[in-house]
């Protein structure tokens, strides 16, 4: 926070600068795509990048000091210049996140004490056991199964059953879910054609949605939250439960539609969820697949913030980041219900290929795949795991 409120500065001391001296335009123009050079070039050396820029913030505000105040008609370049430096700072926010620089501000370290003894009070270990060991020890392979036209939506198989069966979520609000006998259904070229249409009694929301064992559990929005347990067999609405959390927000700042996102592991269901409350880091709870009850609820140290997705793996939380310019998908933040692995033990995962962000990703327990909907692209991620280490 601390570092970024220091760009922000710069932003704000070009734009002075920019005002009232066309020729410092040309000086500007030259650093920044000198920069931005650098980046491609030297994309590993992130220290050495750090304080060079450190360095011309502090040139430059040196120099915007003697500067008056009085162009407008520079106001095109302005902003070229402005969206140019957005970019270096989301670049350099990625550097950084691969190769933490050491901390330059000492009000960074209070805040970051601050943000880990609360995480700490808050942290209470999952009451059940948790049998499944396995965490994520890299992405292996993609394949790209098909693309729709709509931008955001889900996909998914029966999570824990052997069905072939393919559901398609084809947007992020609607009452019909679309359904393949088989994946290659999908994938030839007739579109939603070959597919079944299941009508809903009530519109689903969002792509938090999931299909296990059979049952398709979807969220609702209106007139509130409610989690609503359909049996795919015979078609009704088997079980519904309103959510327990207050004044929700969106749980993914790259996909704002999502207030209830559902997971499955082969432990069990998943509800990630973000509320007013929690200073804007999501929130995990447990849910009873039969009932639909809330077993336990904890407060992840995961911002909500650049987060496009997450998922459940064996009892833990893989939260996806990304930045809107140019950069790859990574999980970035990991949170353990059984405590055994935190985000400094995992792997920081890079997905292989960017499109757009990740409209919903979901985990799917018995092939160890990801299905992901990315940008109208429909992914299939293969995992490589691991065994959670014992500590
Ligand atoms: C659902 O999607 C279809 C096809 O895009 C559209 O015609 C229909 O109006 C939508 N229904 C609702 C309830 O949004
Ligand atoms: C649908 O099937 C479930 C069992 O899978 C049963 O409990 C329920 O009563 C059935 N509903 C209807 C309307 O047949």
């Amino acid at each position: 926070m601390g570092t970024l409120i220091q760009y922000l500065t710069v932003v704000s001391a070009i734009v002075l600068a920019v005002q009232s001296q066309p020729s410092f335009m040309e000086y500007i123009e030259r650093r920044l795509s000198a920069f931005e050079d650098r980046i491609t070039l030297w994309y590993d050396q992130t220290q050495r990048y750090s304080s060079e820029y450190r360095e011309f913030k502090n040139q430059i505000l040196a120099l915007v000091d003697g500067l008056d105040k009085e162009r407008e008609e520079q106001r095109n370049n302005l902003d070229i210049a402005t969206s140019r430096i957005d970019r270096i700072e989301r670049e350099l926010d990625y550097l950084e996140t691969r190769n933490p620089a050491p901390t330059c501000v000492e009000v960074d370290d209070k805040i970051l004490e601050q943000t880990v003894e609360k995480a700490q009070e808050k942290k209470q270990k999952y009451n059940k056991v948790i049998e499944c060991r396995e965490m994520i020890a890299n992405i292996k392979a993609m394949k790209i199964v098909k693309k729709l036209e709509t931008t955001s939506g889900l996909w998914t198989k029966d999570l824990l059953s052997d069905s072939e069966k393919v559901y398609v979520f084809d947007g992020v609000g609607n009452d019909t879910v679309y359904e393949f006998a088989r994946l290659r259904d999908l994938t030839d070229f007739s579109g939603l054609m070959k597919a079944k249409k299941i009508k809903l009694p009530y519109p689903w929301a969002g792509t938090g949605h999931l299909v296990y064992k059979g049952f398709l559990y979807y969220i609702r929005n209106e007139p509130q939250f409610q989690v609503i347990k359909f049996d795919l067999r015979n078609k009704t609405v088997t079980d519904s439960a309103m959510f327990p959390a207050e004044q929700q927000i969106p749980i993914y700042s790259l996909s704002p539609f999502n207030y209830i996102d559902l997971a499955a592991d082969v432990d069990g269901l998943w509800a990630i969820y973000a509320t007013k409350e929690n200073e804007n880091r999501i929130c995990l709870a447990r849910l009873d697949p039969k009932s639909l009850d809330i077993e336990q609820m904890w407060d992840t140290p995961c911002p909500i913030e650049n987060a496009e997705n997450a998922f459940v793996i064996c009892g833990t939380l893989y939260v996806v980041y990304n930045t809107r310019l140019r950069s790859r998908s990574r999980i970035q933040c990991v949170y353990d219900v059984s405590d055994m692995v935190t985000t400094e033990d995992a792997p920081l995962v890079y997905f292989p290929k960017r499109y757009g962000t990740h409209s919903s990703i979901k985990y799917n327990p018995v092939e160890k795949n990801l299905y992901a909907w990315d940008d109208g692209y429909q992914i299939i991620y293969r995992l490589a795991m691991k065994q959670k280490s014992e500590l």
